[in-house]
């Protein structure tokens, strides 16, 4: 079930990243020391309260049997910066969730367009969500590899 992120799931949202990161994301840090700590270096619960006192901010996160296992967040300028599923969690629907909740508040926001910059992990289910490569990627952290990507949307879903 995906519902707005409060301040008592900073520990196990934050977990949740960093987790999915450190084994998710194996094929775009390589490992790398230096990039792993660069990726990490914000991912603290401080940092994420501060994210959702943000009001310019919408952070989701999705549970499954009572624990977060995904978070999401989009900024009103359109921008989603957040976006992780738990290991062991991927494919059962979680990141589909939470990025309906994020494009439907974006939608209430009365946003066109969102914009990101994926992994290339998460390429393939960022084009099965409807996003067009919106430009060359660009290197970040070190050995990552960002890839810029934008979706038109479609008005109609419920806001979260
Ligand atoms: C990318 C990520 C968020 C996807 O979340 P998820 O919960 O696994 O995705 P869903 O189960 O909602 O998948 C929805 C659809 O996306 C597509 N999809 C998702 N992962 C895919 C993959 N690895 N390969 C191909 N298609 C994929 C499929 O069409 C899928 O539908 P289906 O399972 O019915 O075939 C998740 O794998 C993840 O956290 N990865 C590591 C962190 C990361 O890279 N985050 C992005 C930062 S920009």
């Amino acid at each position: 079930m995906a519902r707005p992120a409060r301040i008592d799931d900073a520990i196990d949202a934050i977990e949740v990243v960093r987790q999915s990161i450190l084994s998710l994301c194996v094929a775009d840090h390589h490992n790398d020391r230096a990039t792993v700590d660069r990726w990490l270096a914000n991912k603290h619960p401080e940092t994420f309260v501060t994210w959702i006192n943000d009001p310019e901010n919408f952070c989701v996160v999705d549970e499954i049997t009572g624990k977060v296992r995904g978070v999401g967040l989009v900024r009103r300028n359109g921008t989603v910066l957040l976006f992780y599923v738990a290991p062991g969690y991927q494919r059962k629907g979680v990141g589909r969730r939470i990025h309906g909740a994020l494009e439907a508040h974006a939608v209430g926001w009365g946003l066109q367009r969102l914009y990101l910059e994926s992994t290339a992990e998460a390429r393939r289910f960022y084009e099965s969500m409807g996003y067009m490569v919106d430009g060359p990627g660009k290197r970040l952290f070190g050995m990552l590899m960002a890839y810029p990507y934008s979706k038109l949307l479609q008005p109609g879903s419920q806001i979260l």
